[in-house]
């Protein structure tokens, strides 16, 4: 006889734990404001920095190339390349030689 009271009392159990829960824990959603920080730093005015502005900052900051350590020209080109292949950046052949230039004149080993 308790064989068919079972699924009828897990039923009620389970019917009641949202409302129980519900009222333990009220689940509100609120907006929150937050602050980040400002990344709007372009690299600075000189040869090709349009088009490095146009091309480099879509995934990361300026910043995060211009703290880089200084390179040589073949290193700058291999890591504007990892780019392309690696990351898929979205940069046309012919604004890749303007690019490794402008990072050669700014941030060229000496
Ligand atoms: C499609 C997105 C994308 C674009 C566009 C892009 N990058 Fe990156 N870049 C990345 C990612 C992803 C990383 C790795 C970030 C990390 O490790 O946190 C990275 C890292 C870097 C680093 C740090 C060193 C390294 O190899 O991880 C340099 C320098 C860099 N990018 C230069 C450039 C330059 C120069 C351009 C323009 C030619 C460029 N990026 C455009 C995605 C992009």
């Amino acid at each position: 006889m308790f064989r068919n009271l079972l699924p009828a009392v897990v039923l009620l159990g389970v019917a009641s734990i949202p409302h129980a829960a519900h009222a333990a824990t009220p689940f509100e959603l609120k907006s929150v404001k937050l602050d980040l920080p400002d990344s709007d730093k372009m690299f600075p005015d000189g040869p090709g920095s349009d088009v490095i502005n146009n091309n480099c900052i879509a995934c990361h900051s300026a910043d995060m190339v211009l703290n880089q350590p200084l390179l040589s020209k073949q290193a700058w080109a291999a890591e504007v390349n990892k780019m392309i292949n690696n990351y898929k950046a979205p940069i046309a052949t012919e604004d890749v030689g303007a690019i490794v230039k402008y990072l050669t004149a700014f941030k060229g080993a000496k």
